[in-house]
């Protein structure tokens, strides 16, 4: 089971379920359209021929409108070659706000990410459950995070190859890193344990950012970010040793010519969030820009960048 995205239990609200059940290739394409158009909460249970979303929203006088935006959303899938209507059945259902308390809760278990990094919710007992104790196994590096309505838990691929390309990184004390969609902030987290020097972790969500806040506190992070509610780099002084952008594909592109200016020489870049059948056009720009790929990692049909600034 995988979760995108996490929510934060308020006690006496109503939700509603929204339950889809899809062919596996569309799965990811509408979880994240649900996430984009503020989903709280979304799980995913994989099957062999068809995965299952749980997505769930606050029972008010959008559901109609939001459930007629999805359904297009599917009817338009097979112009990007992905099974549509025939292949999605959509179900609602009214869902007590305790209920998926829980049920969030037992669905977020620890999880180790490549060698070196562990998350795991607040809540949860884990063999590194005392900080202290991770930290003295130097190989290990521990992330604490309550979620809140922020994409960043860790179990998205797009989240796991960022924190796979960011741990493959050394660091000597003094890089300054952009984290641009820090979400939960769990990617300014990691930075921060592997040792830079300072984060800047923007967003444009409000919301998010205060779950950032929290996450930064809870991993003792604070005197080394710095969150700032922003759309991209706009409004940014700093040269950057590091920029990391986990977002989505459409969101990336635009951006990728404003690098350069806001990297330091030989700066380097990751990027997160591109379909598998975006890479190339993601690739190609990151060329004309003057950015040679130094690596990139795949999970399912998502594919990370690690980019360098200069050839
Ligand atoms: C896919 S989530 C990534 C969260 C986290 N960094 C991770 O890796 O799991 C993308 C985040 O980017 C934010 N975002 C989207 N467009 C943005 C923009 N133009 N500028 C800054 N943040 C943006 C969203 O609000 C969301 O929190």
């Amino acid at each position: 089971m995988e979760q995108k995205s996490s929510t934060r239990s308020k006690v006496g609200v109503r939700w509603t379920q929204i339950q889809v059940k899809t062919a596996v290739e569309s799965a990811d394409a509408i979880a994240n359209y649900l996430f984009e158009n503020e989903a709280v909460g979304l799980e995913i249970q994989e099957g062999n021929d068809q995965h299952t979303l749980l997505v769930y929203f606050p029972q008010d006088d959008l559901m109609a409108l939001r459930l007629r935006n999805l359904q297009r959303f599917i009817s338009k899938l097979p112009n990007f070659g992905l099974p549509g209507e025939g292949f999605v059945t959509i179900e609602m259902r009214a869902y007590d706000s305790q209920d998926w308390a829980d049920s969030w809760r037992s669905a977020f278990p620890p999880q180790q990410i490549g060698t070196q990094v562990i998350v795991a919710p607040t809540w949860h007992h884990t063999e590194f459950a005392d900080q202290d104790e991770a930290q003295s196994d130097n190989s290990k590096i521990l992330i604490r995070l309550d979620p809140g309505m922020a994409f960043g838990t860790g179990h998205h691929p797009t989240t796991r190859l960022s924190l796979l390309l960011l741990s493959d990184l050394e660091f000597k004390g003094r890089e300054v890193v952009a984290d641009i969609g820090t979400g939960s902030g769990i990617l300014s987290i990691l930075a921060v344990k592997m040792g830079v020097k300072k984060v800047v972790a923007i967003d444009i969500d409000e919301t998010a950012l205060n779950v950032a806040e929290h996450n930064f506190v809870v991993n003792d992070v604070v005197n080394k970010t710095d969150l700032r509610h922003s759309h991209g780099l706009d409004n940014t002084s700093e040269k950057f040793h590091l920029i990391i952008a986990n977002i989505i594909s459409q969101v990336i592109l635009p951006m990728i010519p404003l690098y350069p200016k806001y990297l330091r020489k030989h700066g380097k870049l990751i990027l997160s969030g591109i379909l598998e059948n975006e890479s190339q056009t993601i690739r190609k720009a990151l060329r004309d820009n003057g950015f040679r790929c130094l690596k990139e990692r795949k999970q399912n049909e998502w594919i990370g960048i690690l980019a360098q600034k200069g050839s």
